[in-house]
């Protein structure tokens, strides 16, 4: 057996292999310090489960990469075929390149299958475990792969799961079951991540929660149809596995051709916190991470919609300057017949009746305004209304002469084919080369349903993910300072495919505040404050019609990448004051809020919610006190406020532009000003919370002294 041990200061992993067979993980989980060549194989030894009685002569352990060969008749692996037959290979390793102690790479060959395969496992600085394959048809006839899915085996104390759904308006909504035999599958064949993605797929110890509780989750990082999913077989181990859905004979490999997984990710942590954190860590880690402060934006959309003026589009850019924003974004409706939703997708001019001057007035008068200028694309759409469906209707995907089903009055472009693909860059690059354009907002508001190549009926949506991806990295390549939004319908769109070339994700298309706790709560398991974007709305959220104050707005607001969405025009100049003051306390406090840990109080009483971020060196945090619903009992009690400093000592004492909220039943410590505690008191005893009125929050300051 050979055994590799890969490690970061709090991560081990350690890769066993039993002759020339690929590697099974024997350990993911808690650092295990130096480990000898002996003591290695040991492990390997001891981590083998005894046959019971009819299931195959050898133990099922599954590789990262398991096939039938292996005996292991579970879900993942390889699946694949050939027109003259079906074929599960088995790998033997004919070269180990452990590149450094934290990467390992395995090629592996099955010659009589015609298959060759190279496995990459790494552990990251963050102690992120990513893994992907790539598999090459070394054989003479095409090979048709069905599905590689790598796949982590977790300890069977893994007893629990929790993953994500949801919809539009209603992003990444927790559901946690029993982890029990049989298989937890979470599939996506939207032809993009979808609002019910899973996002992040966990199993952990009994009722982990944000600070407790080991815990092992997998995503997968594809902006396409993808699948991740937990497993428990009577015998054999426990796996976590994920990877792209592939549609019927989409990946077909002709004689030396290859396919490669997208990245699967798993990150281990003592609760959801600290999963969380890795990821947010080596998010923070890339060259490309945005390093500047996050301007605070205003987005047109929820005060303007399709009625483009020029008059009312600067007045709102006056309005939205003298609040202090930072940069203002132009949505849907400047282009070519843009005058509603049902036309004009795919015409990528600047509409000549709505704008007769170009776009560059407004551009100017915001530039003026010491504000950056942001405009919305879609380019992944087309209408059936609009020029370019009319001259190109063979660039529209569909099953043949049929077309798919509407969805918003639109059907997809197919970047696949190299002309529409040419056609849509151009189109955004002379855009982006004519007016001086700091950001995309980046959109893509349809399910891809039957999306195929419209001359041969094959299935597109791999080749479509591709060339998206193509796309975005040429004009990053040809714009280098434009920074991209992320955005499908809202939060359509959220995985670590996308994000590797954009800067932000625009979290749901609700801004209602109440909703946007939960939404941006469970969204923070992947993605960092400084890249969700969460915006203030109007009292009246357009989504729910619930009202909220604007300390609820801007308080639930303030932690993400701010914005406002609100027809400033309507507000009177008291509320633009108030904005004012929450928008100069954001940007006094995004430097914290956009490097520290994201951290979770698990409260008992769900009807409080606690969160806030801590900076790195312990130094300072922010806290939100929530009161999402009435609480059955009263007052909620005490809250622990997690993350700091056990040793350090530090001041306590209510934050934000508008104090305590109305109607507020206040702990006695809080009134008469800042408490001074240890944090091993705050974290471990925590203190009485206010008892608020719904759907209102406190801010505390916790700073070391
Ligand atoms: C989607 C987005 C919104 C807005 C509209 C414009 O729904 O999520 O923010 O840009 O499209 O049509």
């Amino acid at each position: 057996m050979r055994a590799l041990h890969l490690r970061t200061a709090d991560v081990s992993v350690v890769l066993v292999a039993a002759g020339t067979g690929l590697p099974r993980i024997a350990h993911w989980g808690a650092v295990l310090g130096e480990l000898s060549a002996a003591d290695l194989d040991e492990l390997a030894r001891v981590t083998v489960p005894p046959v019971v009685s009819n299931t195959p002569d050898v133990p099922v352990q599954p590789s990262i990469v398991p096939t039938q060969a292996e005996g292991w008749l579970g879900s993942g692996g390889l699946r694949g075929h050939r027109d003259t037959g079906w074929t599960t290979p088995r790998f033997a390793v004919r070269d180990v390149a452990h590149e450094s102690e934290s990467v390992v790479e395995y090629d592996a060959i099955d010659e009589g299958a015609g298959l060759a395969l190279r496995l990459r496992v790494e552990l990251t600085r963050e102690g992120l475990l990513r893994t992907r394959a790539r598999l090459t048809n070394t054989g003479e006839l095409p090979y048709t792969v069905d599905e590689l899915t790598p796949v982590l085996a977790v300890p069977a104390r893994a007893t629990e799961l929790l993953d994500l759904t949801g919809r539009h308006l209603r992003e990444r909504s927790p559901q946690r079951s029993p982890f029990t035999l049989g298989t937890h599958l979470r599939e996506s064949l939207r032809g993009r991540t979808g609002h019910d993605a899973s996002t992040i797929l966990a199993a952990g110890t009994p009722a982990f929660g944000f600070r407790s509780g080991e815990v092992w989750a997998v995503h997968v990082a594809w902006s396409g149809n993808h699948r991740a999913l937990a497993e428990r077989v009577p015998f054999g181990d426990a796996i976590l596995a994920g990877g792209e859905a592939l549609l019927p004979g989409e990946v077909r490999l002709a004689a030396g051709e290859s396919y490669q997984t997208p990245w699967l990710y798993g990150s281990y942590g003592a609760g959801l916190d600290a999963v969380a954190a890795r990821f947010h860590a080596f998010l923070r880690g890339r060259a490309q991470h945005p390093s500047s402060p996050r301007p605070v934006l205003l987005n047109v959309w929820e005060a303007v919609y399709f009625d483009h003026d020029l008059a009312a589009l600067e007045r709102l850019a006056d309005l939205a300057a003298e609040a202090g924003v930072e940069r203002y974004v132009l949505d849907d409706g400047w282009f070519r017949h843009r005058r509603d939703d049902t036309a004009g997708l795919g015409d990528w001019y600047v509409d000549e009746g709505v704008w007769p001057d170009g776009l560059g007035p407004l551009i100017d008068h915001v530039h003026a305004r010491g504000m950056q200028f942001g405009l919305w694309f879609e380019p992944e759409m087309i209408n059936l209304d609009s020029d370019l469906a009319r001259e190109h209707p063979e660039w529209i995907m569909a099953p043949g002469d049929r077309l798919p089903v509407e969805s918003r009055s639109q059907q997809v472009l197919n970047l696949s084919i190299p002309a529409a693909y040419e056609h849509v860059l151009a189109r955004i690059d002379a855009i982006l080369s004519e007016y001086a354009i700091d950001y995309v907002k980046w959109d893509h508001n349809r399910d891809l349903i039957e999306a195929a190549t419209r001359a041969t009926g094959a299935a597109a949506v791999h080749e479509q993910t591709l060339a998206f991806y193509r796309l975005l990295a040429e004009l990053r390549q040809r714009h280098p300072a434009l920074e991209i939004e992320s955005c499908a319908s809202g939060g359509g769109r959220v995985d670590l495919g996308v994000l590797e070339l954009t800067d932000r994700v625009w979290t749901s298309d609700t801004i209602d505040a109440l909703e946007r706790q939960q939404i941006q709560r469970y969204t923070s398991l992947l993605v960092p404050p400084e890249m969700m974007g969460a915006h203030i709305g109007a009292e009246r959220a357009h989504t729910t019609g619930r009202r909220h104050d604007l300390a609820f707005r801007a308080g639930t607001a303030v932690f993400g990448h701010l914005g406002i969405e609100w027809d400033l025009t309507e507000a009177t100049a008291g509320q633009r004051e108030e904005l004012a003051g929450w928008i100069a306390f954001h940007r006094g406090v995004r430097a914290l809020l956009h490097t520290g840990a994201v951290v979770h109080g698990d409260h008992p009483d769900p009807a409080l919610t606690v969160h806030g971020v801590v900076a790195p060196d312990g130094s300072d945090a922010l806290f939100a006190l929530t009161a999402v619903t009435t609480g059955v009992a009263a007052p909620p009690r005490r809250v622990l406020l997690p993350g700091l400093d056990p040793a350090a000592r530090y001041r306590v004492e209510i934050a934000g532009p508008a104090g305590v909220p109305a109607g507020t039943r206040m702990p006695p410590w809080l009134t008469p000003g800042p408490a001074v505690l240890p944090g091993a008191v705050l974290t471990t005893v925590g203190v009485e919370a206010p008892a608020l009125f719904p759907e209102q929050l406190l801010l505390l300051r916790v700073t070391r002294i």
